[in-house]
Parts: structure tokens; C-alpha cells; sequence
């Protein structure tokens, strides 16, 4: 496979093409590299990855405070040096993301407004209007570029990627919307890039001739007039006639559509890979970099064979898997574990945690959560095949214990198979056929059409039991609830439940707007009816999803009906209290999306029977995959 063929950054050859995408992260008080840092990025060197890049490391805090880690001082290089040396042992080269800033997307607090290239609105809180960064200020900051990758060469970094995208600092200067300077780093775009092309001068003078330089940049905004394609193809032209960087890796989006910057669970495999040959277009041969879901093997080597691209960075992919690499390299396809696209890793991210994944609990802490042999075989008896269950079981069986799995249904994957339905969620598909998968490596004794209730436990026996039976959806109990034109999200998702042509959806929560924008694709006419007065204000989740599944569901042809009271179903329609004014809305069948209500009972009456036992996932509370997955996997990791 073209994946695993070597090729040349300037100087640096790299065992293969396959790189793990630059993903900044909050880090703890130091603001640099700690222990779980080498061992995340020394994981997935581990993994077989080509090229390790860190995510954004700034060179300066003396204009914004440090939004991710920084590298200001000889100080810092102490702990870079041991990420080096670790990605090292693995034969993979080392590279950090270096930004002088992130200009008008830092929060500094709710009154000081950041610096930016020109005045311009703090993007959390536009009415806070940032300073233009002074003259001398840009070449302080052009110089500090120079002086981190000097410290960043010295702790054995291959390769600099200069971070001049996502509208961040240097793309405001970039930027024709963002810089209404007068000075040189004004007006033209030549004067507008001038900050940028300085900067690369600066490392190039601070780390020699041949010492390899990327610059990842925005190639478009798409949804928005931030940046125009035009400006966009003239910046990776400029970059490239200039002959004075090794490599360009391009993303598009903005902050307003983040999911083009940062994959949405709902984006499609390989989305900017039609944008590459734009680039591909007017750089020429220099080496060009993309991402965007191109954990899929097939589709990654497709580009590489065509020639649009040279390296495919894999972010989120590699989160969920740092072993991508191998496991392609040897055929074990099968063996990946799939990203979920919960965008979880990137939400705990920006509240300053360590970045977690959903699917993968050892993320971050690739040392310290593994799974030990089990000193005594106990019988472990896990209750529900949803998400939560299959990990406890699989989990389980890893570690040596003897594990019966019950499910009621015959069939395994709980409300997650739903979840997975839409055709634009595949992602959460893959994952669900992965557990299952799983499960059914493991040495498991799983029982299909088998419920529990305390009596058949009590009869089973066991040393433990794990209660991961979910949660009931929740129907709204007014007149007319009971009539067989009234279904709830699940079955229909499932197509277990058929649906007429006019369908009213009552909620418009996350499963509210995915059903509704999947019923649409499905050619059928959708009414949201929404209580509050927004659709997705009870929705806990990251920001690129958020806005990806309101673009979607505003852009599907639903009606959507918010401050909107449902306080009838008849066989033909629904009534609705709207404005005071009370209205009938003719449709064949309702469809409830108005979340889920845990029923503890069963857990309750186990535990009382003296049964050791644990309840995870949405069985405690309805949540997320992340809850049941890290739940099912810790209860299991650490049991005596
Ligand atoms: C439409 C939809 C979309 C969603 N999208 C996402 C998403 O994109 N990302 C995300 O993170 N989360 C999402 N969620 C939430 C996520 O699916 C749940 O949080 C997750 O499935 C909970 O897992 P669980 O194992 O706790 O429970 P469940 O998935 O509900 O599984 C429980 C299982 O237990 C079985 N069971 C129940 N009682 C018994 C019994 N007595 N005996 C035997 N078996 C029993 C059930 O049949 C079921 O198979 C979504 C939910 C829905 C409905
Ligand atoms: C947690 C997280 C942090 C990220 N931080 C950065 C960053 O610091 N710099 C950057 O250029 N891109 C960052 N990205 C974007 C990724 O580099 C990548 O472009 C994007 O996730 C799309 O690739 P994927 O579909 O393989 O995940 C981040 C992505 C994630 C998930
Ligand atoms: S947290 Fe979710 S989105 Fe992030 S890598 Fe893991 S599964 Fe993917």
C-alpha cells in the first residue's frame, strides 16, 4: 500500500504517510509536555504512525495567555525532549504545531479584550472588540517563532508545522475580512501574508537550511465569508512559489462551521479530499497533507494513489486507535476500534481536561489503566448488550474472569444501534460492530432473548453482577399517548416500527433532530414540535456537533415549531398550543423524542438480595457512550 511507502519532507524521510493530525490539548499548570504526553504520543508512535505532530504550542504568552501548551523557554524543552525521545524508539519522526497565538478566539477574561491583526469582535464574545497587535509586537512575536523551534530542535522536534489556519493569528493576518492594517503587515495580500512568510524565514534561519517546515492553512471558510476560496488558493500558491517550505497541510472551515475544521460525527469519510485537488492544483509537487476522516483505510490510499494527496493525517482516528497504522499494515481491519465522532475528546478538551475518548479509556492515560489478569475467576454476569454491557463483558473476559452476557432482545447493541441508524452516522455504526465483534471474540457466554429479573439472577448466581439495562423513553401523558400512531425514536430509527408519509416528532432534542433530518432523507414530511424555545438547548455536547446537526436538520425541509406545547394526538394529527393559540397539525403518525428516565429497580433489587453488583451507563443515568463505556471498562479494571 502507497501508505507505508516512505517518502521525503525536504531532509526527513518518513517511514510511511501516515501521520497523527496535530490536536492541541489544555495541559496542567506548567502549560508544557508532562508523563502523559509522552505516553499518548508515544503510543501512537508505537502504533506505527510515520509522523507524531503535537497540537498547537505557542512560542509567546506575552500577548494572550497560553491557550494550549507553550514553548517560551529552555525549561520547556526538558519534557518535549522526552516525547522526542519516546516517539523516537518507535522509529516515527517528531514534529510540534508552533503558533505565535490564536489572536480573536483566546478568552482572556469577560473585559480584556485579546490582540488580533486589526479590531476586530472577540469570537465568544463579539461585543469585546480585540486590540490591533502593534508594529513592534508582530516582530516580537515573528522573533519568538524563531527562538521556539531553535528550543524545538534542540529537544530533537524532526519538523515544524507553522499553525497558520483555522482563523486563528496568523490567519486573521491572512485574512482580507480580519486585517485592515496600514503597515507592512497590511493592505495586500503579500503584505497581509508577510507575518506568516516572516515567521517561516525565522525558523528557517533559527533551525538551518534543511531543517524540514510545514504550514498547515485554511484553504476556505464554505459556509462563511471568512475566507474566500480565492484567497485560500493564493496563499497555498504563494507558500509554494516561494520555495521556502517542505510541506503544506490544508483544512477549510471556521469557528462559526466547525465541523469542517474539526469532523462532526455526521461529516462523511474523506470530506476534503475534492478541496485537495484545488491545492494539489497550485502548489505543484510540494508534498501536501489533508485530513478529515481518513481513518478509512480504503478511501486514504485511494487519494495517495491518485496523487492529491502525499500523507494523510488521521486525528480523531488515532485518538480512538493508536494502533490505526499497524493494524492496516497487517490487514487487521477488523481489529480497529472506530471513533464515534461524540467530539468528546475535544468538549473535555476546551473545559482544560485531559482529552478523554469515548471508546478508547486508555487515552491518556496509556499507562496507568490497563487491563491486569484476574486473581480470582469470578463469575461475572453482565445484564444488557448495549454499549455499556458489551465493554463490561469483553472487558471482563479479557481480564480472565468467567462472563455470561444476558440481553432481552435478540439482538445486540441497545439504544446505540439507533443511535447508529441515520445514514449519517455511520460512525456510531462502525463502533456498534465493533463491540459486537468483540464480544463475540471473546470467551463470552452471551444469551440473546434472555432478560433478568432478580429471580433469574438469583438462580445464575454470580460473584458480580453489572446492571447496564439502559433507560425507558419517556412519553409525554396526555390524551391520546396510547393510540397505535404513536411511536417512540428507537424502533423507528431501527425501521421496527413503520412510519406514514406526514410524521410529527415531539422534541427537538439531539435524537429529535437526527430523526428528523434522517425521516426527511427518507422523503417523508417531518414537524418538529419543540417545547423551548430553540431546538437542541438540552443537548451537552461539542460545539462542531452541535452546530453540524442544526445545520442538518434546518437544512433537511423539517418544520420546525418551537415554544410549542403538544397537548393532543388524534388518529389524524396533533393538537399544539402555540402563542396562546391552539392549533391542529394533521399528520399519520407521532413519533416521541423527549429523552429517557432510568429505572433502577432492577439494580436495586439485586444489590438488597446481597448480590454484588454495578449499575453503569444510561441504566444510571441517561448520558452519552462515554459514560457507559468508561464506566463498564474502570468497574471491570479494577475488580478484585
Ligand atoms: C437516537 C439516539 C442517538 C444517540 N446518539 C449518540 C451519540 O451520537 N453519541 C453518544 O455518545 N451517545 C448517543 N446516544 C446515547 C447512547 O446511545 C446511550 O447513552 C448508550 O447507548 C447507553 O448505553 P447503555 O449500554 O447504558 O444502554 P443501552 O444502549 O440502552 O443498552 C441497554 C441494553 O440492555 C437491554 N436490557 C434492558 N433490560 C434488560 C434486562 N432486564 N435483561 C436483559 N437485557 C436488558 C436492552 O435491551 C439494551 O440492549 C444516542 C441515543 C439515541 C437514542
Ligand atoms: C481534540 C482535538 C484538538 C485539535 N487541536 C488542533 C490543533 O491544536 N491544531 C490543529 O491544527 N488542529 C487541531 N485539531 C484538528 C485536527 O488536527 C484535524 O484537522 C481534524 O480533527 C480533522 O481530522 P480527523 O477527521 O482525522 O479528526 C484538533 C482536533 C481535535 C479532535
Ligand atoms: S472522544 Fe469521541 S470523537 Fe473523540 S476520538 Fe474518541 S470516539 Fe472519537
Amino acid at each position: 500500500m502507497k501508505l507505508f511507502d516512505e517518502i521525503k519532507i525536504g531532509s526527513m524521510t518518513l517511514k510511511n504517510r501516515v501521520v497523527l493530525a496535530p490536536m492541541g490539548t489544555t495541559t496542567d499548570h506548567t502549560n508544557g509536555f508532562n508523563m502523559r504526553d509522552v505516553n499518548f504520543y508515544g503510543e501512537r508512535a508505537r502504533g506505527g504512525a510515520g509522523l507524531i505532530l503535537t497540537g498547537a504550542v505557542v512560542s509567546s504568552t506575552e500577548f494572550e495567555p497560553s491557550p494550549c501548551q507553550k514553548l517560551t523557554n529552555v525549561k520547556d524543552v526538558y519534557m518535549l525532549h522526552m516525547v522526542a525521545e519516546r516517539v523516537h524508539c518507535y522509529g516515527a519522526k517528531f514534529g510540534i504545531q508552533l503558533s505565535p497565538g490564536i489572536g480573536r478566539m483566546n478568552w482572556i477574561d469577560p473585559h480584556t479584550p485579546p490582540y488580533s491583526s486589526s479590531p476586530c469582535p472577540n469570537y465568544y464574545k463579539p461585543d469585546l472588540i480585540c486590540r490591533e497587535m502593534p508594529t513592534d509586537g508582530v516582530k516580537r512575536l515573528v522573533k519568538s517563532m524563531g527562538e521556539s523551534a531553535k528550543l524545538a530542535k534542540d529537544a530533537g522536534v524532526d519538523i515544524i508545522e507553522i499553525h497558520a489556519y483555522g482563523g486563528y493569528l496568523i490567519d486573521q493576518f491572512n485574512s482580507a475580512k480580519w486585517n485592515h492594517r496600514t503597515d507592512e503587515y497590511g493592505g495586500s495580500l503579500e503584505n497581509r501574508m508577510r507575518f506568516m512568510m516572516e515567521i517561516v524565514d525565522a525558523v528557517r534561519d533559527a533551525c538551518g537550511k534543511d531543517y524540514p517546515i510545514a504550514v498547515k492553512m485554511t484553504l476556505d471558510s464554505i459556509d462563511d465569508e471568512e475566507r474566500p476560496l480565492e484567497e485560500g488558493l493564493a496563499i497555498a500558491k504563494a507558500l509554494a512559489d516561494s520555495g521556502k517550505i517542505d510541506m503544506i497541510h490544508f483544512g477549510r472551515g471556521a469557528y462559526s462551521c466547525r465541523w469542517r475544521m474539526v469532523s462532526s460525527v455526521y461529516q462523511p469519510v474523506g470530506f476534503d479530499l475534492d478541496a485537495a485537488a484545488k491545492v494539489r492544483d497550485v502548489i505543484g509537487n510540494l508534498p501536501l497533507m489533508a485530513h478529515g476522516k481518513l481513518n478509512h483505510a480504503d478511501v486514504a490510499e485511494e487519494a495517495l494513489q491518485n496523487g492529491i494527496v502525499d500523507l494523510v493525517a488521521i486525528g480523531h482516528g488515532m485518538i480512538a486507535d493508536p494502533h490505526w497504522a499497524n493494524k492496516v499494515k497487517k490487514g487487521r481491519l477488523d481489529e480497529i476500534n472506530p471513533c464515534i465522532g461524540c467530539g468528546e475528546c475535544h468538549f473535555n478538551a476546551m473545559k482544560g481536561r485531559a482529552r478523554p475518548c469515548a471508546v478508547n479509556p486508555l487515552c491518556m492515560h496509556e499507562n496507568e489503566y490497563e487491563l491486569t489478569p484476574a486473581q480470582e475467576k469470578k463469575r461475572v454476569l453482565v445484564i444488557g448488550a448495549g454499549p455499556g454491557g458489551m465493554k463490561a463483558a469483553i472487558s471482563a473476559a479479557q481480564r480472565g474472569f468467567e462472563v455470561t452476557l444476558w440481553e432481552k432482545n435478540q439482538r445486540m447493541g441497545g439504544i446505540m444501534a439507533a443511535a447508529g441508524a441515520p445514514r449519517f452516522k455511520a460512525d456510531v455504526k462502525d463502533q456498534v460492530a465493533y463491540l459486537i465483534r468483540q464480544v463475540k471474540k471473546n470467551a463470552i457466554d452471551l444469551q440473546l432473548g434472555k432478560e433478568a429479573t432478580l429471580e433469574s439472577v438469583q438462580a445464575f448466581d454470580p460473584d458480580f453482577v453489572v446492571v447496564a439495562s439502559g433507560a425507558d423513553p419517556v412519553m409525554i401523558p396526555i390524551p391520546g399517548a396510547d393510540k397505535p400512531n404513536v411511536s417512540t425514536a428507537v424502533p423507528v430509527l431501527l425501521k421496527e416500527k413503520e412510519v406514514g408519509q406526514r410524521i410529527v416528532v415531539v422534541g427537538g432534542g439531539e435524537v429529535g433532530c437526527e430523526l428528523s433530518s434522517e425521516l426527511r432523507l427518507q422523503g417523508k414530511d417531518v414537524t418538529m414540535v419543540e417545547l423551548l424555545d430553540d431546538i437542541l438547548r438540552t443537548a451537552d455536547h461539542f460545539v462542531a456537533n452541535d452546530q453540524n446537526i442544526r445545520y442538518l436538520v434546518e437544512h433537511s425541509g423539517t418544520a420546525i415549531l418551537c415554544s410549542t406545547k403538544l397537548t393532543e394526538i388524534l388518529d389524524d394529527g396533533v393538537i399544539v398550543e402555540r402563542d396562546g393559540a391552539k392549533e391542529k397539525i394533521a399528520c399519520d403518525s407521532v413519533v416521541f423524542a423527549a429523552g429517557f428516565r432510568a429505572d433502577h429497580s432492577l439494580y436495586q433489587a439485586i444489590k438488597s438480595a446481597g448480590i454484588e453488583c454495578v449499575q453503569v451507563g444510561d441504566n444510571v443515568k441517561p448520558g452519552k457512550v462515554i459514560d457507559a463505556i468508561h464506566q463498564a471498562y474502570h468497574y471491570i479494571r479494577v475488580l478484585e
